[in-house]
Order: C-alpha cells, then sequence, then structure tokens
C-alpha cells in the first residue's frame, strides 16, 4: 500500500519543514514554501540501489583495490577531455546547466553524434518533439543510426527504456520537465527536480551508463536549488555566455572524477559550437591598439589555462550630481573600492567623473587578479595615456594600495609572453599602485 505523506519544501533551495513557514530558515526567501504530497510505495521509490559490494564491509584502507575508471573521450572537443581530465567516466552522472537558450540540447547533441561510436546513445528530451531533436540534428551534421530520440517526460517509463536498450550514454533534456508520477508536486518543483535526479543517479550506476542532465538555470545562476542537486550527482557544469555574443564557456564547478575550475571556450556558429583553440587570440582579437582604457589581463578560471582578456575603462565627466559607477563582468563592490584608492592614493578627482568597467567578451571575472588591471584601464582612460602594446597586468590591490601576489603567476606570465605580451606588470616587481602610476605612466612624484 502506499503510504501518504506531506511536507513543506522551499522551492528556492529545498529546505524541508513538516509545517508552513513564512521564512526560509536556510536561505532566507519570503513565501517560498509550497505543500507537496509524496505517495510512498516502496517498490517503485526505492529505485536500485547502486552499491555493488556487501554494505556491511568495512575494510583498510589500504586494502581497497585502486578502480581504473573508463572514460569516453571526444573526437569532436579536444579541450573537453582535459576539462574532465580524460573523458567521460562510465557510469557517472553530470548535470550541464546554464540559461535556457544558451546552447546546451545543441552541444548536447553535437556530443551524442561525437559518443554514439561507443553504441547506442539515447536523447531523452521532456521539451522537444522528436522531429524538432531530429530537425536539429540534420542542422547539425549530427545524424546517425546509433543516435535514439525520445520525446517523453514520465521517469517511470523512462527507466523502462533504459532498461530496454541498455545506451552507451545518456541525455536527459531537462531535469524540469521530468516528473515521477508518485510525487504529487508539478514537474519543475524542488521535490521532483531532486527525487528525478535522484532517481537517474541510481539507475544509471546500476546499469554503469554515462549521462548528462541538463539542468536550466535562472539568471542568478540557481538551478531551482543548485544546492539540492550539487551532493547528488558526480559532476556539475556550467553553460555560460552571452546570448548576444557567440561566445560561450564551459565551466566545471565539481567534478568527483577530474579537476574542477576549468573552462573550455566555444563558439556558437551557423552548424553548432565550435571549440576555440586560441581563446586568447579569439579573445584579443577587435583589442583597439593605442587607446586610452584598454588593458590586457591573463584571466584564470581553474589552475590550468589563463586566457588572455581585455578589460575596458571609459571615464567621462559626470552628467549629473552623483556620477555613475557600472562595471560588466568585475565585481561592483572591488570596483568601488579601486576607485576609492585611486582617488586617496594617488589623488585623482574621481568623484566629478563617470566610470564604465567592462571585460570583453562577455567573460565575469571574480578573481581579485584583475583589480591591477582594471585600475590601469582607469588611470589610463582618465589620463588620455594608452599603455605599451605589449603590456600585461594582473595581481591584487590591497586596502592600503599594496599589491599581492595572486595564484600562479608563472603560468601567467608564460600565456601572457606566448602571446607576445613581454612587459608584464605585476607584484612582486612593484610593491603597490603609486610605484605602478609612477612608472608606467611616467608621472613625476608630486603627490
Ligand atoms: P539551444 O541548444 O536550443 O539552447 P538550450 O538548450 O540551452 O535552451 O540553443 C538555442 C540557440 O542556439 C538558438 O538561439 C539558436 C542557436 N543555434 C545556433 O546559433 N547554431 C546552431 O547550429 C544551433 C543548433 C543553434
Ligand atoms: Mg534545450
Amino acid at each position: 500500500m502506499a503510504k501518504v505523506k506531506t511536507r513543506y519544501v522551499c522551492q528556492n533551495c529545498g529546505y524541508t519543514s513538516s509545517k508552513w513557514l513564512g521564512r526560509c530558515p536556510s536561505c532566507s526567501s519570503i513565501s517560498s514554501f509550497v505543500e507537496e504530497t509524496i505517495k510512498e510505495d516502496k517498490n517503485i521509490s526505492k529505485a536500485s540501489s547502486w552499491v555493488k559490494h556487501d554494505e556491511n564491509l568495512v575494510i583498510p584502507i589500504t586494502k581497497v583495490k585502486e578502480v581504473k575508471h573508463e572514460r569516453y573521450k571526444s573526437s569532436l572537443f579536444k579541450s573537453f577531455n582535459d576539462f574532465l581530465d580524460g573523458g567521460i567516466v562510465k557510469g557517472s552522472v553530470n548535470l550541464f546547466a546554464g540559461e535556457p537558450g544558451i546552447g546546451k540540447s545543441t552541444f548536447l547533441l553535437q556530443l551524442a553524434k561525437d559518443f554514439c561510436k561507443y553504441g547506442k546513445v539515447l536523447y531523452v528530451s521532456g521539451e522537444e518533439s522528436i522531429e524538432q531533436i531530429s530537425l536539429r540534428a540534420r542542422r547539425l551534421n549530427a545524424l546517425d543510426e546509433n543516435i535514439l530520440v525520445v520525446s517523453n517526460n514520465n521517469l517511470l517509463s523512462i527507466k523502462e527504456t533504459i532498461e530496454k536498450i541498455k545506451p552507451s550514454f545518456l541525455i536527459i533534456d531537462s531535469i524540469q520537465t521530468m516528473y515521477l508520477p508518485y510525487l504529487e508536486s508539478s514537474p519543475g518543483s524542488v521535490s521532483q527536480i531532486r527525487e528525478g535526479t535522484a532517481f537517474l543517479t541510481n539507475l544509471c550506476k546500476a546499469l554503469e551508463i554515462p549521462a548528462f542532465i541538463v539542468g536550466h538555470v535562472t539568471k542568478e545562476g540557481n538551478i531551482a536549488g543548485p544546492k539540492v542537486l550539487e551532493h547528488i550527482v558526480d559532476a556539475l557544469f556550467f553553460f555560460e555566455g552571452d546570448r548576444f555574443s557567440n561566445l560561450r564557456i564551459l565551466k566545471s564547478f565539481k567534478n568527483r572524477f577530474g579537476k574542477t575550475g576549468e573552462v573550455v571556450v566555444f563558439e556558437m556558429q551557423e552548424k553548432g559550437l565550435k571549440e576555440v583553440e586560441n581563446p586568447s587570440e579569439f579573445f584579443l582579437k577587435e583589442r583597439p591598439i593605442g587607446k586610452p582604457g584598454s588593458v590586457v589581463f591573463p584571466f584564470l578560471e581553474g589552475a590550468q589555462r589563463p586566457i588572455l582578456v581585455e578589460v575596458q575603462a571609459l571615464i567621462t565627466r559626470a552628467a549629473f550630481v552623483t556620477p555613475q559607477r557600472k562595471s560588466q563582468g568585475y565585481d561592483y563592490n572591488r570596483l568601488s573600492i579601486i576607485v576609492a584608492l585611486l582617488e586617496k592614493e594617488l589623488k585623482l578627482p574621481l568623484k566629478n567623473f563617470d566610470i564604465f568597467v567592462n571585460v570583453v567578451g562577455g567573460i565575469n571575472i571574480k578573481e581579485p587578479a584583475a583589480d591591477l588591471p582594471v585600475a590601469l584601464a582607469i588611470i589610463s582612460s582618465f589620463l588620455n595615456i594608452p599603455l605599451k602594446e605589449n603590456v600585461c597586468a594582473f595581481g591584487e590591490i590591497g586596502l592600503t594600495g599594496e599589491l599581492r601576489q595572486v595564484r600562479f603567476p608563472d603560468m601567467r606570465t608564460k600565456e601572457a609572453l606566448k602571446m607576445g605580451f613581454n612587459e608584464i606588470i605585476a607584484p612582486p616587481k612593484y610593491k603597490d599602485i603609486k610605484e605602478v602610476f609612477f612608472n608606467v605612466f611616467k608621472k613625476e612624484k608630486t603627490t
């Protein structure tokens, strides 16, 4: 007999409570609790456990046999293999997150074509009809007998299909459209997303099928409660980019079978995504030479591949009493600190000026290593003095104006030199922002 349970679930973070709450104690969301009823049928809901040995086995860690993971390699996207530390691990469940329309389905269909060399690929779509998928596959030149498509949302019947076909690779597009019929909440609710992901994970582990599950994210970057899903899946990848540009960046946030923080850069073309082999060259191809306000920065998201990007600043006399400060791709709070420091340390009268900062190519820089290039771009635009063509800068700026060393300076320097930037402005060569100012802009020490 099915047992009926009621609970209240925060739709933002997945926090569960036995009674309704106005404010979520976990994520502070207001009015985010929704009543959810679960009909728990033990025969169905306990998807086969994927633990293959005796669950009570306790052995010394030294006696555990080393497992060599079998990996599927991409022939289409070479750096995708490095990104995954050698390829997709058999039986791994990977969450592929991104904003709607960014190109997730396109990427996965291309991957389907790539991986059908290993056997059947099952593409389950809850969003599009099989005709729509085939139309896209035609456009992408991704037609193959081994790619099987199905348009279905019911995870229980999808399970049957998976067990029947036993694909070598599984794509679920998207988790927001899937549902388990024994949960009474609607598709897209936190419960459905969480239980659905756990259900698929158990199934894929038991059958050793590697899977990519699409998860849509909101503008704020939430996958309808990313914290809820993060611990269930083996890997979490984000596909990012500006919809109005062709650039797409794949980032790895979690990977149980590899490193994290890596990036792969793609260009969205007429016939799908194409890997950008030299991202630095790609980002700098439209860089203005000899113009004030432009600085090159070796950006490093993970621990492997620095990419040279251009940081731009535009300083103009303030149009209103309160000057404007706008930043795209760089943290607004850090910008405020840098502006305050430039006013205090270098006596630049920035309070009378509007300041706009932009990182070219839609890149979002989180690391403080961009402080120095941002400061240099602002000074350069303010003084109307361009930096030399071969200059590249990185370094964190502290609150007293001191320059602080950042991660992997050698790797950044190497990438800069490779691209012809042989004058590197960075700590420890320079100690503080004043020293940089006097040396780079050849200003007399009058302050
Ligand atoms: P899609 O993969 O449907 O995005 P998602 O699954 O993340 O919602 O991509 C949609 C966009 O990609 C759409 O605006 C058109 C564009 N696109 C191309 O530019 N080239 C292509 O070859 C394809 C298939 C799509
Ligand atoms: Mg899609």
